[in-house]
């Protein structure tokens, strides 16, 4: 084990020198095996490099949270105009059609739910996950919670040995203990240990001094939305990830629990693709909602 005494803060991270993309258009994927790159080329824009993916995993912790009540309502409508779909297999196989082309980024562990202590997970067994045909696996870990980072960081570790064997990205998503610093500093902790434990995309929240946690992030980096938000907010949100390097978001109460979901991801999609600026992509939003 390294010392542990004098552990120093990285200073150096090279903002002026992008990594390269020359083989691959994805960020760390060049050595990569075919299948892997062709998994992640249907999630991620060949032309903007970046993803809006649709976070809609929250109920097999949380049931039936707002806007999330009737997911073959509120969801598969939405499946169109999103870049990739992200949610439990229970979820997934009941609410939304398997004539489905949209990528989907199966929610690979599960466990503890709001009412106990939370984050006690495992993984599904190897055959159910590829069997539901995925273009991406995800799974979370809880780096700094003494109670379950061991558990899910060995879970993590076992989903990147299966995702390897069939050439399946794996998504790390890092959940935020209570008593964390919901800072730079820890998040470019639990997003590098995410990329060294093998992940091909991670899945963090957005932060001052973001261009760092991109930066010390080998693959590439989306941000979640989290709670519910005024749309200009979630869209300035959006925006600075994107100019701080994201390669989009893993979006989801942002999008369904606004008063118009389908205006909303479009507006997002804008700012992810398009770079476009929040107060324009707030016009677009508003239009789109009066045009019903
Ligand atoms: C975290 O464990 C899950 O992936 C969440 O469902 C995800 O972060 C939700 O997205 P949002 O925070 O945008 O509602």
């Amino acid at each position: 084990m390294a010392d542990l005494d004098d552990i120093r803060d990285g200073d150096n991270f090279g903002l002026n020198s992008p990594a390269d993309t020359s083989k691959f258009y994805l960020k760390g994927m060049n050595s990569m095996g075919w299948g892997l790159k062709n998994r992640m080329s249907r999630i991620f824009n060949r032309a903007s490099g970046r993803t809006v993916m649709l976070a809609f995993d929250h109920g097999f912790l949380m049931g039936p949270t707002s806007g999330l009540e009737r997911i073959d309502l509120s969801i598969a409508p939405l499946a169109e105009h999103a870049d990739c779909l992200m949610g439990c297999r229970g979820s997934i196989r009941t609410m939304i059609p398997p004539e489905n082309t949209q990528p989907v980024c199966l929610r690979a562990d599960t466990g503890t739910t709001i009412l106990t202590e939370m984050n006690h997970n495992v993984l599904l067994g190897e055959e159910e996950m590829v069997r539901m045909n995925p273009s991406a696996l995800a799974a979370m870990i809880a780096v700094g919670d003494a109670a379950t980072e061991a558990r899910t960081m060995a879970n993590f570790s076992r989903l990147v040995d299966i995702g390897n064997k069939y050439d399946i990205p794996v998504m790390c998503v890092t959940a935020v203990g209570k008593d964390m610093a919901r800072d730079a500093r820890y998040f470019g902790l639990a997003s590098r240990v995410g990329a060294e434990n093998g992940a091909s995309i991670v899945k963090t929240y957005y932060t001052e001094g973001f261009e760092n946690v991109v930066a010390c992030t080998s693959v590439p980096v989306v941000i979640a939305g989290g709670k519910k938000l005024p749309e200009i907010e979630a869209l300035e949100m959006a925006y600075r990830a994107i100019e701080c390097g994201a390669a989009g978001v893993d979006m989801g109460r942002n999008v369904f629990q606004s008063e118009a979901p389908v205006a909303m991801i479009k507006a997002v999609g804008a700012v992810v693709h398009e770079g476009m600026k929040p107060q324009e992509a707030l016009k677009l939003y508003e239009s789109l909602k009066a045009e019903g």
